[in-house]
């Protein structure tokens, strides 16, 4: 339902922000809280507390499309579940009066009302400005209501004080969990954001963290406030830098591609890409927006069909999933960046028969076995979304403003936590290489190259977006598209602030 959204990180109003600071308590004392799905926290004492990292599981919702993390807020703890997202700076979450979960009708258009608070239950909420808070995707989606405060925890760490929005109004069915650079909130007063009170409260000893979706089909990943884990990836992490926006600010994740190739299963790497380009990491969006030059190259050399414009969608032969090790191949940052490998199970998505069926209206195709491609171009501004957040893991330095990049280990259930000090994103390496959960024939645990399997089930696979410009209207046909959308189309990121 939610779609792109683009923009805005760059070009709309970013606010400054008193970018916070705070001396990080120097400390090596390392304490790892991780913290299961559903599981509510229990209170820190608050007496002393001791920088470290927190573990937050996240869920790869299989329906709702976008990674969840379920948080508490208030006193006593109320549970919510957020969509997280590092193309956005605020917290929001949905008052339990919204109008959106008062109303069926509403509901039908933009789904089920997710997880409320109510504040009249909590002892500890507090208003900072009334109707102040109001935050608007590119997709025209959005939320309205006040600024608040209240006592926040995730994975463990208790967070006090944390202004968030309390959406009143709302076209989102869950409230997001922003956690990119405090200079890009929504709010015209600039605040510290969840990132800069996570570090003034001495939480972590500098504002980052690791985000591991893990594969396609697992259901859970981890977001690590604080620490890297050595066993979710392969081989070196390297660093690449964080570009600022054109005024000189530092707003959104954005660094620079320098390549994207990809690889057949005979060796044939074809190059897509003729220039350097600046790319947004942006787990609050689906799919994955390269330049349009770029991804009418890729399209010619799949035979995708470019449909965007009617149902959000681009169709693709899902017989491609039969070069089971081809991938797509994202480089970083220059001839020695780091490399990460997209394996075609990840791009083309087979998630849109069960919706042929049901009536959504496909254009006409030189193909019967429709796919959809995980893969879209954009005019303006480029997005790597889940599409390709999967295959890597990412560690976000906001304070040094750098990036962590490696090839992710897939279904990796071992943990090996290294704790980000001041000094920043350690040198750290992974595991020799993918150590996947099935078995070989043998029993032996097989390694494989970075490049998953590929077995999809119509209809229940997770992740596949649509873009924006589905906007739900009550026929049945426009219903079936927006299902199609929903599927998976979340596209936080930018924020145009109203
Ligand atoms: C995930 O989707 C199911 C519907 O299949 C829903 O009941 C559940 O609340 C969702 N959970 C989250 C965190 O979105
Ligand atoms: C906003 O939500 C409130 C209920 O929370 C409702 O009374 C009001 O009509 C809504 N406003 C708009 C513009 O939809
Ligand atoms: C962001 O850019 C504007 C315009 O160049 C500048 O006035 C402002 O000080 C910058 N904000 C920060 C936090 O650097
Ligand atoms: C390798 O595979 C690609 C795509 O599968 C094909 O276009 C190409 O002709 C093949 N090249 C060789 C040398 O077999
Ligand atoms: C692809 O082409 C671009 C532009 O010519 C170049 O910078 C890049 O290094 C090439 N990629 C590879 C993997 O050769
Ligand atoms: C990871 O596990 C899922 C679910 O068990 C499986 O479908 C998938 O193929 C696995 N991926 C890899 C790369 O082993």
């Amino acid at each position: 339902m939610r779609s792109l959204s683009l923009i805005a990180t760059v070009s709309v109003a970013v606010i400054t922000a008193a970018a916070a600071a705070a001396a990080a308590a120097d400390t090596n004392s390392q304490k790892v809280i991780p913290v299961s799905f559903g599981r509510s926290t229990t209170k820190q004492p608050a007496l002393r507390r001791r920088v470290g990292t927190y573990s937050q599981e996240l869920n790869n919702n299989l329906t709702g499309g976008g990674y969840y993390a379920q948080v508490t807020v208030g006193t006593p703890p109320q549970t919510v579940d957020l969509v997280v997202d590092t193309g956005s700076s605020d917290v929001w979450i949905l008052d339990s009066r919204a109008d959106l979960c008062g109303s069926k009708k509403k509901q039908n258009y933009y789904r089920y009302c997710l997880s409320t608070y109510d504040p009249s239950k909590s002892s500890t909420y507090s208003v900072v400005s009334r109707n102040d808070f109001s935050i608007r995707y590119v997709d025209g989606s959005g939320a309205e209501g006040d600024y608040i405060r209240d006592t926040f925890s995730i994975g463990g760490a208790n967070i006090e004080h944390l202004q968030m929005g309390l959406a009143e109004n709302s076209t989102i069915n869950s409230g997001l969990l922003g956690i990119g650079f405090a200079a890009n909130v929504a709010a015209l007063t600039p605040y510290p954001n969840i990132m800069n009170l996570f570090q003034d409260q001495d939480l972590i000893a500098i504002q980052a963290y690791s985000l591991y979706l893990d594969d396609l089909y697992a259901e859970t990943g981890t977001i690590l406030f604080g620490g890297l884990d050595t066993q979710k990836f392969i081989g070196k992490l390297k660093t690449v830098d964080i570009e600022p926006d054109r005024s000189g600010n530092y707003s959104s994740f954005t660094v620079t591609l320098s390549s994207l190739t990809t690889t057949a299963d005979n060796g044939t790497v074809t190059n897509y890409t003729r220039s350097v380009v600046p790319v947004i990491l942006d787990s609050g969006t689906t799919l994955t927006y390269v330049p349009y030059t770029v991804a009418n190259r890729i399209y010619r050399a799949f035979g995708a069909v470019d449909d965007t414009s009617r149902t959000g969608l681009v169709y693709i032969n899902c017989e491609h999933l039969n070069n089971k090790n081809f991938t797509f191949d994202f480089q970083f940052g220059g001839k020695d960046g780091p490399i990460i490998r997209v394996p075609i199970d990840e791009m083309i998505l087979d998630n849109v028969k069960a919706y042929i069926e049901l009536g959504l209206d496909v254009p006409s195709l030189p193909f019967d076995n429709v796919c959809s491609f995980g893969l879209q171009g954009s005019a303006e501004y480029y997005l790597l979304g889940d599409t390709f957040l999967r295959s890597a893991y990412v560690v976000y330095d906001l304070t040094n403003k750098e990036i962590g990049l490696a090839q992710a280990n897939l279904n990796s259930t071992e943990s090996k936590i290294v704790e980000i000090t001041e000094s920043g994103i350690p040198d750290a390496s992974g595991v020799a290489s993918q150590v996947s959960a099935t078995q070989t024939a043998t029993g032996v645990p097989g390694t494989q190259s970075p490049t998953g399997t590929s077995s999809a089930t119509p209809g229940s696979q997770s992740s596949e977006g649509a873009s924006s410009k589905v906007v739900p209207v009550p026929s049945w046909e426009a219903l079936v598209v927006a299902c199609v959308a929903s599927l998976g189309g979340f596209m936080g990121t930018g924020l145009i602030v109203l």
